[in-house]
């Protein structure tokens, strides 16, 4: 051991035994935004525009935009690699200016982002023989059964009745897929928008998500193929607000402890360093949330630690191949591909080309989307083994093509060990009421929530991480400017079904008996 790394391993273990961290001064700022996605340069702009200057923003990245979130794939002709989305890919319901407009599809236009619209009705079905059309099973479904759904959805919100599953709702509308193909079509339709099986979401917040989105705004969703990367979008935001080198962003800087009182947020980073604020707003994922790698002192009340645990954090792995242009064997006029598999529902269902006219021509790119259990199964393959995978169902798909060729480039993200995400997005879970999704978005004193999962209606969208970065900041700066807040409505705690209850007293149980509350 070399003196100087012995006297910087004796340095680690003088902190380690006098834990000096809490007498520390730390540097001082009025808000510190923990997490740089969308919800955070939202809320920083938002703070900007409300006259507070005097932020932090504190990103675990080397940059900022969080899960929209982009990478160098394969190569053109020219040798050049080609930019794809890993996280965020589509604007989903554009809106219009003067109606409803989303606000990502306002930035979208605002920072030139290329995109092109994406049909749904471009899709080719595949089977366990090949190609196999049935393409009228999909507009059975939503004319049918799902209308069906949404209806009963509405039913349950206005007459305040008890939630039930997508899967039962389905059931009582006629809806129970029996062959490969129904389940195939059945997952293009919600598993895939939704992360989770219809077992596992919810009717009515399902419903309501569908319909803020699509029908408030409007039934297109755009595939942005800038390369740039998508989170052009959130630099140019910032760009509206930092300057070069601003001090006020710190990337790189990983949140370890938060601690807070009454009337200040204090936050710890992996360096050493820390920030008081008088406010915090903590962007970080569900997934993040659940995973305990943030240790809060006080720890978090129960009602907050319900919502985090209830809501629940789902995983869209893409998959991406890239073959040699001239070898490509599927469609190039078609958009999407849906393969029934006919023993694993979810098996490799959705595939989705690139090499088509609008996105990026020429390019021999096609990827495939698993969700859920299929992402935490692959995400623990090695690359090969899943390419193996990939191909074999290709070669199932497109039997008459004599060799399906090798791949020139292959890559997918593994989003449930991303230790700054741990997921992809969240959704709502059968069984979670609005008081416990109320109080994931609570704040607890001076430290607020934020983020694409705190907005109740616009869960795991990117306008629902802006709308809540935007709530968050101008709540603190009305209780900045009041000289105290007044009241803050929009962050309600709700106490009816989540009263605290000692239920392990020394006396033992103390609950009511489920027979006393039916007698
Ligand atoms: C695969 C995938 C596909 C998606 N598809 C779409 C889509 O097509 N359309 C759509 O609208 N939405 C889509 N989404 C959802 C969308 O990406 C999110 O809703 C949105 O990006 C969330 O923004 P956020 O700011 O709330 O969270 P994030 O973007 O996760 O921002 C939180 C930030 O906190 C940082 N952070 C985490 N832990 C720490 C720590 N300990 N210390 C410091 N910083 C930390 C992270 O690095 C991150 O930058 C998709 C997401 C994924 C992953
Ligand atoms: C901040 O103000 C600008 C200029 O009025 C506006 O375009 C932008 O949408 C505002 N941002 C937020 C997050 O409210
Ligand atoms: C977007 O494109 C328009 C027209 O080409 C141009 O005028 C504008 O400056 C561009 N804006 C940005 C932010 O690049
Ligand atoms: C598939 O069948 C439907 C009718 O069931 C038809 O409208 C459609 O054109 C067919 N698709 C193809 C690609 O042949
Ligand atoms: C969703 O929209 C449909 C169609 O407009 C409507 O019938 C239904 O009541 C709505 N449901 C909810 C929960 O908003
Ligand atoms: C910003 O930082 C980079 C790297 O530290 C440095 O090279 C550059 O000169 C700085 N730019 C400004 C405007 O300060
Ligand atoms: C951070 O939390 C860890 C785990 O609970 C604890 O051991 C450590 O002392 C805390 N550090 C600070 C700075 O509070
Ligand atoms: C949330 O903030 C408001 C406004 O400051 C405050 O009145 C309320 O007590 C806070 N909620 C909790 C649970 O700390």
């Amino acid at each position: 051991m070399s003196l100087c790394s012995l006297i910087s391993s004796l340095a680690v273990t003088a902190t380690l035994l006098y834990p000096v961290v809490h007498a520390q001064k730390c540097e001082k700022t009025k808000v510190a935004i923990l997490g740089g996605g969308t919800t955070g340069i939202t809320a920083a702009q938002a703070l900007t525009n409300a006259s507070i200057h005097d932020f932090i923003i504190v990103e675990y990245n080397a940059d900022i935009g969080g899960r929209v979130a982009h990478t160098d794939f394969g190569k053109d002709i020219d040798g050049n690699p080609y930019t794809v989305e890993l996280g965020a890919n589509w604007v989903q319901g554009l809106g219009s200016a003067g109606g409803p407009e989303n606000p990502i599809w306002t930035l979208a236009k605002k920072y030139n982002l290329t995109n092109t619209y994406s049909d749904y009705s471009s899709i080719l079905t595949y089977n366990k023989d090949g190609y196999s059309n049935y393409s009228d099973l999909i507009d059975d479904y939503e004319n049918g059964p799902y209308s069906e759904i949404e209806y009963g959805a509405g039913i349950i919100l206005t007459e305040n009745l008890l939630d039930q599953s997508f899967r039962a709702a389905s059931s009582l509308a006629g809806w129970k897929p029996q062959t490969p193909e129904e389940q195939a079509v059945e997952w293009w339709e919600i598993d895939w928008e939704y992360s989770y099986p219809p077992e596992e979401c919810s009717e009515t917040y399902t419903v309501v998500n569908y319909n803020t989105t699509f029908y408030q705004f409007s039934e297109a969703n755009n595939l942005v193929i800038d390369q740039r990367g998508f989170n052009a979008f959130i630099k140019g935001m910032a760009s509206t607000f930092l300057h070069k080198n601003d001090s006020r962003l710190r990337l790189n800087t990983i949140v370890t402890n938060i601690s807070y009182t009454d009337d200040s947020v204090s936050v710890f980073n992996h360096d050493g360093s820390c920030i008081e604020a008088d406010y915090a707003i903590s962007t970080f994922s569900l997934g993040v949330l659940q995973h305990d790698v943030i240790t809060f002192d006080p720890p978090l009340p129960k009602w907050k630690k319900q919502g985090i645990a209830n809501f629940a954090m789902g995983t869209y792995t893409k998959i991406f191949l890239q073959f040699n242009p001239e070898d490509v064997f599927w469609d190039k006029n078609t958009q999407f591909f849906l393969y029934a598999d006919p023993t694993r529902r979810g098996y490799y269902t959705v595939w989705q080309s690139l090499d088509t006219e609008g996105f990026l021509p020429g390019s021999g790119i096609i990827f495939a989307t698993v969700l859920n259990t299929e992402s935490y199964r692959i995400e623990k393959m090695s690359d090969d083994e899943t390419k193996k995978e990939a191909l074999a169902v290709l070669k199932t798909m497109f039997p008459e093509v004599e060799k399906i060729p090798d791949p020139i480039a292959f890559m997918y993200p593994r989003w449930t060990e991303t230790p700054w995400s741990y997921g992809s997005y969240s959704n709502w879970p059968v069984g979670v009421t609005l008081e416990m999704h109320q109080n994931l978005r609570a704040n607890v004193s001076n430290l607020y929530f934020a983020g694409e999962a705190t907005h109740p209606e616009y869960y795991g969208f990117l306008q629902g991480a802006y709308f809540e970065g935007k709530a968050a900041a101008e709540a603190i700066a009305s209780c900045v400017k009041n000289n105290g807040c007044v009241g803050g409505p929009n962050y309600p705690v709700l106490h009816g079904t989540t009263e605290e209850k000692d239920l392990t007293s020394a006396n033992g149980w103390t609950g009511r008996s489920l027979f006393s509350i039916l007698a």
